[in-house]
């Protein structure tokens, strides 16, 4: 599938994220699974999505023991998952033990620093060389074991791109159309310039969730990369 975009299913029941998925063209864009639905509807319905013909992210952002992590990927992998993620905060053992754990089937990434941790709070933690090197550090943990990517900010793309190559994925939320409510995102690019700045996959929820027309919000946004 072309389609960068992948819907984030940000419901608290599966009626919900079936009622949306049900106006997506599984041709159009792959969808994502997060600890809100899957915790309120687990793999059913993750299962019902596919036989729907979308390819899911299960976004469940797994950060254990390596054994432990390594059990939750399998069963995600056997589950037919598209991509999967971990914290990268769980350490190079982990990380490796994610990456042995999870078939070629399966995309694995990583996520680096919660956009929701400035600086004061990676102090906090004892994380006191400011958000920036953080990411860098932990996106350079990743690549050396073999993940495919990370999820980062589309600001952060072209030094992600640059440093890490070609190869290493990069997923990005923040992303808004230039007519769309920011919402809570702060920090944030139009779909086309966060392709353009090296992101591979857009995570976009509420411009197309809370669409009147969530499909033809989903078209204009495909529409506004080919312009
Ligand atoms: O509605 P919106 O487009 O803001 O949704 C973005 C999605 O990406 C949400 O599921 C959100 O949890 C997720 N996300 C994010 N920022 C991050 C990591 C994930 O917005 N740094």
């Amino acid at each position: 599938m072309k389609s960068p975009v992948i819907v984030a299913l940000d419901f608290a029941t599966p009626k919900d994220a079936l009622a949306l998925a049900g106006q997506l063209d599984p041709t159009m864009c792959r969808v994502k699974v997060g600890k809100e639905l899957f915790t309120a509807s687990g793999p059913a319905l993750v299962e019902q999505l596919q036989s729907l013909g979308f390819e899911v992210f299960l976004d469940l952002k797994f950060h254990d023991i390596p054994n432990t992590v390594a059990g939750a990927l399998r069963a995600a992998s056997a589950l037919g998952v598209w991509m999967v993620n971990v914290h990268a905060l769980g350490g190079p053992a982990m990380l490796e033990a994610a990456r042995a754990a999870v078939g070629d089937d399966t995309k694995l990434i990583a996520v680096t620093v919660l956009t929701s941790m400035d600086a004061s709070q990676l102090t906090a933690i004892g994380l006191g060389d400011g958000p920036e090197a953080q990411v860098l550090k932990l996106a350079g943990l990743t690549h050396a074991a073999g993940l495919d990517g990370v999820v980062c900010s589309p600001l952060e793309a072209a030094a992600l791109k640059q440093r890490f190559g070609e190869k290493f994925c990069l997923v990005t939320p923040g992303v808004r159309p230039a007519d769309s409510a920011k919402g809570d995102q702060k920090r944030v690019m139009t779909p086309k310039s966060a392709l353009e700045a090296g992101s591979n996959y857009l995570v976009i929820g509420r411009p197309i969730s809370q669409a009147n027309d969530p499909n033809q919000a989903l078209v204009s946004i495909l529409e506004s990369l080919e312009s």
